[in-house]
């Protein structure tokens, strides 16, 4: 996989599937990060529908989310955990 990301110490991953992020396609990356091994929690709107989607890694906020930006943000945190 790209972006080297642990597996077995994944943060928590909210995927919003409030109305916007729906229709910007947070459900189907929800599923692609599914198929990843990565599993996520449906998230409620927080208001970011502008920037959607949105997905949350550690709570830390990822606008205008596809596959790559998660990745690089799951990554992230990993690295500043180590
Ligand atoms: S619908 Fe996702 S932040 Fe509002």
């Amino acid at each position: 996989m790209s972006q080297d990301i642990d597996l077995n110490n994944l943060p928590k991953v909210e995927v919003c599937f409030g109305p916007d992020c729906s229709d910007k396609g947070s459900r189907e990356l929800a599923k692609e990060l599914k198929g990843l091994g990565i599993d996520s929690i449906m998230g409620d709107c927080r208001s970011q529908c502008a920037n959607a989607p949105l997905v949350l890694c550690a709570n830390q906020g990822v606008v205008t989310a596809n596959i790559e930006k998660v990745l690089v943000k799951i990554k992230q945190v990993q690295t500043e955990q180590a």
